[in-house]
């Protein structure tokens, strides 16, 4: 069983450079199985969800060519099923877009339930409602999700909560209706965004992308035909740059949008970090003379504070002055890796959404992967601990970050890789 080793105490300094969005390309992989033409997608992050999702696109029939590492050709006009309803289906949350692309492009789908992080109840209402206003009927039996209408028509949407799932669902089904239709108290992150554009460039008319309302002139055919390159990953961008304060260093990520880390960015700052904003660059630095100040998160929709680096500025707090307090206002068990975190020493207090952290002292344990951003905290945590952490389950961080070990190891972590034959 593969772990990390992890021996804490360094200070971390240097350049990482960023990969392309996870979140954007499950989405955007997903959205060309709706066009009717090929194309070319670039910054692809070489992860294993990503790389699962393109596997399930040519199970029903796609043709997927890998060209060069991170570009992929896309021809959805060879898919010969509605139906995506193999195993492997099951084994990722970003496969239930194919839901929304299915319909958009039969007028009917199967797929099998998603999978995904467990970290509590992840319906999927939200988005049968949205399906249901463009007239889609829907069941779920036997784990699979059935959804039939004899015509897409556009239709307005009401989002009870703000969900970036049935945002994109609505959206690639919608893109393909005939007339208009509203998405109301849409999710706003930059992977919605970077959708819309990718759609837009492959002859969507899709306006608002960005704001809480997106409108959708459907179009009978998506001509396409057309390269597109995937955003930067703000939540790759946000982890390794939480590792300046906490390891009092000094790092760089390279190939980002400022913009989009303005949340975290703000935080850091009250830290006690300094940060330089560059074009496509941002530096973090906070050196050993300056004191980690304590401070409260609380995670919202964006452009509020990402609930994926929750796990991770909970971590960063257990070293702060005065440790800090952190709110989960979108999932309700995005907790389960603090019990690893105590295992080490820290002193968190949960209560429902609340937890109290208490600056501590943490020494190295073994210690797992709950979910891929709480495996993130988890190898932070051990940066910083006394001795030696090692971190079990690593296939769940290396879901979502590409050459995880590679770009800590080049700011200087010591940190391994390890096998050990389970028995
Ligand atoms: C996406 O999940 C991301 N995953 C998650 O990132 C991220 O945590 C989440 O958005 C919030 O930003 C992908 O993009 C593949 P939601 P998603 O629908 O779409 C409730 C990572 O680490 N809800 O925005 O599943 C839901 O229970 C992953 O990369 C309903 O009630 O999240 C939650 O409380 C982990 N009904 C809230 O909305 C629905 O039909 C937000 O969920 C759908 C959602």
């Amino acid at each position: 069983m593969d772990h990390y080793v992890i021996t804490g105490g360094t200070r971390l300094e240097g350049v990482v450079p960023i990969s392309g969005s996870k979140n954007a390309a499950l989405a955007i992989v997903a959205a060309a199985m709706v066009l009717d033409g090929p194309c070319r997608i670039d910054n692809l992050p070489e992860v294993r969800d990503i790389n699962l999702l393109l596997e399930i696109c040519q199970s029903i029939g796609a043709t997927i060519e890998f060209e060069k590492p991170g570009t992929v050709f896309i021809d959805a006009t060879t898919i010969n099923t509605h139906e995506a309803t193999e195993p492997i289906v099951s084994s990722l949350r970003g496969s239930y877009y194919l839901m929304g692309a299915l319909l958009g492009r039969f007028g009917k789908a199967k797929t099998s339930m998603p999978g995904g992080c467990n970290f509590g109840n992840r319906p999927i209402d939200l988005h049968l409602k949205g399906f249901a206003a463009l007239g889609a009927s829907s069941d779920v039996t036997y784990g699979h999700v059935n959804l039939e209408c004899s015509k897409l028509k556009g239709g307005s949407v009401f989002l009870d909560q703000v969900s970036v799932g049935a945002t994109v669902n609505i959206m690639l089904a919608a893109c393909k209706a005939e007339g208009l239709t509203v998405i109301d108290n849409a999710a706003r992150e930059p992977h919605i965004v970077d959708l819309a554009n990718f759609l837009n460039t492959m002859g969507a008319d899709i306006r608002g992308a960005g704001t809480d309302v997106i409108r959708i002139n459907g179009k009978a055919t998506l001509p396409a035909n057309k390269d597109y390159m995937i955003i930067p990953d703000q939540i790759e961008a946000g982890t390794y740059m939480m590792l300046a304060p906490l390891t009092r260093g000094d790092i760089t990520v390279t190939n980002v949008i400022p913009k989009h880390m303005e949340p975290l960015t703000a935080k850091l700052l009250e830290m006690g970090s300094t940060v330089e904003e560059g074009e496509d660059s941002i530096r973090v630095i906070h050196d050993a003379s300056t004191p980690l100040v304590g401070t409260s998160f609380k995670t919202m929709p964006y452009p509020g504070y990402p609930t994926d680096l929750q796990p991770q500025a909970t971590c960063l707090l257990c070293f702060a002055e005065g440790g800090g307090r952190m709110i989960e206002n979108v999932w309700e068990n995005r907790y389960q890796f603090v019990d690893d975190l105590k295992k080490m020493g820290a002193s968190i207090l949960i209560s429902g959404r609340l937890a109290v952290v208490q600056k501590a002292v943490l020494t190295g344990a073994s210690v797992k992967a709950n979910d891929l951003r709480a495996g993130a905290a988890m190898v932070m945590a051990g940066l910083m601990a006394l001795g030696e952490t090692r971190v079990f389950d690593i296939i769940r961080i290396e879901r979502g970050y590409e050459k995880f070990i590679e770009k800590l190891k080049g700011i200087g972590a010591k940190i391994e890789r390890e096998s050990v034959l389970v028995p």
